[in-house]
């Protein structure tokens, strides 16, 4: 550095870059993802009806605003090693362009591999130039799916030391690679929960990391994710989020009652909020499931701080989330399988922070129950009462 003036720009370059990173939203992202439902069949087509959907059904103005296309967009590379989209997507930074016309944003997906879960084209020895091509299309959110890396570098390593370095480093790898492209990308780290990621997803650059593998459409499924998150809770942070996977409701697989669990549990866990349905074909009650505002507020506060586990006692369980105005999120959930008439649980908010009782609200019915010190909460199979008590 030979001059003040020099000095001065590269300073300048580098607070502007830091802002730019730090333009990435501080609450868990938004938003639907192409896999739950459609898997590899995606197309340009089928993306923009479901942006379309989005602002139609008021999704977009309830917060949603990623348009994530998983698997399957990729071609092959051309010459110079740039990565195509495949004949499905004519034009990339034009869907782009049509979504941020929108107010929405545009997530892709890849993998440190040679090729995806799906054996589309990964980014393996083309980390750079990938994010280069990613911020030049307008991408704002990418999900690096760990997949073929693991057959083609991890599991050809001896010790467990090796290994795991080797799969730190190539998320490492790919959040540089997406820094220096000075555009904010959400980075989203998929290798299943592995090795504990939560203790060091953040430190290689990730927005979120999965904790689990796949979910499915069932209510087994979902509930093994969801409850499985105990003790997760230290993990996550403003920016850092800890990530169960995306949404299953509305495709179908499991009853209103126990959507509503999935969405009570995920807003519990400050979790991305990533609907996982066609939203081109969603009745009034799916709907309300996703865009219940009192509902996202607690997925979205901004404090930040992800809920955990209470109290489990047989298949009744407590779960709570604090919340930046002083509030709490209680959730009371029965995981029994077998209809009774639904089993009364009750709950003393004394233990819970509010020694001199609470004012409690039902944000799933939008209802005052008034002040209280126990609650008796009537709480059907595989359902839940959601609840957000204040002093
Ligand atoms: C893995 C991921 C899924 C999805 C598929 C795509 O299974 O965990 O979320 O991205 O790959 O092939």
């Amino acid at each position: 550095m030979n001059s003040p003036h020099l000095l001065v720009s590269a300073l300048t370059a580098m607070l502007s870059l830091r802002a730019l990173a730090s333009s990435l939203p501080l609450t868990p992202p938004m938003g639907w993802n192409s896999w739950n439902h459609f898997q590899v069949n995606i197309t340009d087509a089928i993306v923009r009806a479901q942006a379309e959907a989005m602002v139609s059904s008021g999704m977009r103005d309830a917060g949603y605003v990623y348009i994530n296309i998983d698997d399957g967009w990729q071609g092959s590379r051309a010459a110079d090693g740039t990565i195509q989209p495949n004949e499905r997507f004519p034009d990339m930074a034009a869907l782009a362009d049509f979504l941020h016309a929108k107010g929405l944003k545009l997530g892709l997906y890849s993998s440190p591999g040679t090729k995806t879960c799906a054996g589309y084209t990964g980014s393996f020895g083309h980390e750079e130039q990938d994010a280069r091509t990613y911020a030049a299309w307008g991408v704002d959110y990418l999900k690096y799916d760990l997949c073929s890396y693991n057959d083609e570098v991890v599991n050809k390593l001896t010790t467990p030391a090796e290994r795991l370095d080797a799969i730190r480093e190539a998320y490492a790898k790919m959040h540089r690679a997406l820094r220096q492209t000075g555009r904010p990308i959400f980075y989203s780290l998929c290798q299943y929960g592995l090795n504990y990621v939560w203790r060091w997803g953040a430190s290689v650059g990730g927005n979120s990391w999965r904790t689990t593998g796949d979910i499915g459409d069932s209510y087994a499924a979902m509930a093994a994710i969801g409850f499985g998150q105990a003790g997760l809770s230290r993990y996550a942070s403003p920016g850092h989020w800890n990530d169960p996977d995306m949404l299953e409701v509305g495709n179908g697989g499991m009853t209103a009652e126990e959507y509503r669990t999935h969405m009570s549990l995920w807003a519990l866990l400050a979790a991305p909020l990533l609907a996982g349905n066609d939203l081109t074909k969603m009745n009034a009650e799916t709907i309300a499931l996703l865009t219940n505002r009192e509902v996202i507020a607690i997925d979205q506060d901004p404090a930040g701080v992800q809920g955990d586990r209470f109290s489990a006692e047989g298949p009744y369980e407590i779960w709570v989330k604090p919340l930046a105005d002083g509030s709490k999120a209680i959730g009371i959930f029965n995981r029994q399988d077998t209809w009774t008439r639904g089993e009364v649980i009750p709950v003393d908010l004394r233990p819970l922070g509010f020694p001199s009782g609470a004012h409690v609200r039902d944000v799933w019915k939008h209802t005052d129950l008034g002040r209280r010190e126990i609650i008796e909460a009537t709480v059907p199979p595989h359902g839940c009462v959601l609840l957000r008590v204040r002093a």
